[in-house]
């Protein structure tokens, strides 16, 4: 089926027609229960998406399309765990790493829960000892660092979730995120380090990725070095998450050290498996657990809430109708939360990984548009930078607003400030100001239109009563279930990622020549060719 030929397709863009050029000004003042209509609540989430340019017509036209995309058999099959991710061959249930110890989910022969919960029985046992000092390194020495190595689902997700959850880290023990091989980041992550004091814990789903083995052999260099002792040493400050055991023995890693996933946990999906014991060792099993549950209820509410009461499928079907029907090219993801910094990063591997796919999951060419690019940064810094362009540029860029009533940190009225101004934001993009209103100001007529705010910018807006580890949960949960509605939507895989490989092995490729081990192979390209014979230049190779 070529979805954009469904008589459900057809009807949105004739509705799109009718409706694009209608105002949010307009729809505003002709139905004053707009807001408390569109207005959805999922765990502690409360989010409006009534500042979207949809009547109840559109919103009831695209429920119709997920219904004719099968989007709740998908959801279904996916709880069940079916093979969703068809071009791996493989079920996706990080659903799973969420559920209740009570549950009971059996698949292609695996306890799947059981399995869940032995491993975060493990996970628990282990933060304790790290946390209490009950672990100790190889001189006797309780730790006081942890570095995770990992880098893609098995860096942003502990990364962000530990930067989020700042506030509720183990403030004595310093937790760092070492991702890139670029070895500025693991010469900076360790330059103040102890290491009699540092655990590394090596998170890497396949345990083959480039980036974290070449970290993980400088981590046991650096290590070995500074103690002064043989390989010994390694399995007191060495500890892997991974699915691939003899990786992981192979490198040196006891897997008595190891925590196991499964691969039906995709990796940028897996911040709530293993992955995620870095953080779970920064801000403990309790608020862990916490986190988990968050996930868990929105899960559930994906599982059971009719399509058309569905926050995230709203919202996915919302992205839809913007990346579709109005050519939307990007969406601004705009936490008013320092604490909420590397959220736009991990989003763009969640959402982009999953579904900047350009052939359905049958092979075919997607006739239409796919993923958006993500992008954001925290307010009230975004105002001051790009704003600009989303309240006057020539560009359509729905946004989402996250923001929070309780402040972590309550200093004078900072909080209400920053509040104030992601509230001003959203209503200043949706309503604009008209000329009349400029020109009403004593505004000189020749700057009267520099001024006018189109108005009419969509945005939903995000707000929970605190930043706690559940509801960073439920944040979490929310996105991957929106990436969920559009994939199933677009009819492409959204679980797996063939598109970042063929880089990768023409790096490993070309880097012999980098180092001038070979000469520069000769049907490589003339401009691949010309930069490697500068950069061996400047090496002096
Ligand atoms: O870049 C592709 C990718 O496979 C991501 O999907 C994944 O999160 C990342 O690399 C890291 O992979 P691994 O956990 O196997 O090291």
């Amino acid at each position: 089926m070529d979805i954009t030929r469904t008589a459900e397709w057809q009807a949105l863009a004739e509705h799109h027609r009718a409706i694009e050029d209608q105002t949010l000004r307009t729809l505003f003042a002709e139905d004053p229960e707009r807001a408390a209509r569109m207005t959805g609540r999922v765990g502690d989430l409360l989010v409006d998406y009534s500042k979207h340019r949809v009547t109840d017509e559109t919103l009831r036209l695209l429920v119709a399309l997920a219904a004719r995309a099968g989007l709740r058999e998908r959801i279904d099959a996916m709880f069940r765990g079916e093979h969703v991710n068809t071009t791996e061959d493989r079920a996706v249930l990080h659903v799973a790493l969420r559920m209740p110890a009570d549950e009971d989910l059996v698949v292609d022969g695996q306890h799947v829960v059981r399995d869940v919960h032995e491993v975060l029985g493990r996970m628990r046992s282990f933060a304790d000892r790290v946390r209490s000092g009950e672990w100790r390194g190889h001189t006797g020495r309780p730790i006081r660092a942890v570095v995770n190595i990992g880098i893609g689902g098995s860096d942003l997700g502990p990364a962000m979730a530990y930067t989020a959850l700042r506030d509720h880290t183990d403030r004595e023990l310093t937790v760092r995120f070492v991702s890139n091989i670029d070895p500025t980041d693991f010469a900076e992550a360790t330059r103040d380090l102890d290491p009699a004091e540092t655990l590394f814990v090596v998170s890497s789903k396949t345990f083959t990725t480039l980036e974290t083995l070449t970290n993980a052999a400088v981590a046991r260099d650096w290590l070995l070095r500074g103690l002064g002792v043989d390989d010994a040493a390694v399995a007191r400050h060495f500890v892997a998450v991974s699915t691939n055991t003899d990786a992981v023995r192979d490198f040196g890693i006891d897997p008595e050290n190891m925590f196991g996933f499964w691969d039906w946990v995709g990796g940028r999906y897996s911040m709530t498996s293993a992955i995620g014991l870095s953080l779970m060792v920064a801000i403990g099993p309790e608020a862990y657990d916490e986190l988990l549950a968050g996930c868990h209820a929105v899960d559930e509410h994906l599982r059971t809430a009719p399509l058309e009461a569905n926050v995230p499928v709203l919202l996915g079907l919302l992205n839809v109708w913007y990346r579709n029907f109005f050519g939307a090219q990007s969406h601004a993801v705009l936490p008013y939360s320092q604490y909420l910094s590397r959220l736009p990063a991990y989003l763009q591997q969640l959402t982009m990984e999953s579904n900047g796919k350009s052939v359905r999951a049958d092979g075919e060419p997607v006739p239409t548009a796919t993923g958006e690019v993500y992008w954001g940064e925290p307010g009230t810094n975004g105002q001051h930078a790009f704003h600009q362009l989303l309240h006057q540029g020539t560009t359509l860029i729905p946004a989402d607003f996250i923001g929070f009533g309780e402040p972590a940190h309550d200093i004078g009225e900072m909080h209400d400030l920053l509040m104030a101004n992601m509230f001003a934001q959203a209503a200043a993009l949706a309503f604009g100001r008209t000329a009349e209103e400029v020109a009403a100001d004593g505004t000189p007529p020749s700057v009267v239109p520099h001024k006018v705010m189109p108005g009419n910018r969509p945005s939903s807006m995000i707000l929970a009563p605190r930043l706690t580890p559940g509801v960073l949960g439920q944040l979490i949960a929310l996105y991957e279930h929106v990436v969920l509605t559009q994939g199933v939507i677009w009819q492409i895989d959204s679980f797996d990622q063939w598109g970042v490989e063929l880089g990768k092995v023409m790096a490993r490729e070309l880097a012999p020549a980098l180092t001038g081990a070979e000469p520069v192979a000769v049907d490589q390209d003339g401009s691949t060719a010309a930069l490697v014979a500068e950069y061996r230049r400047m090496r002096g190779r």
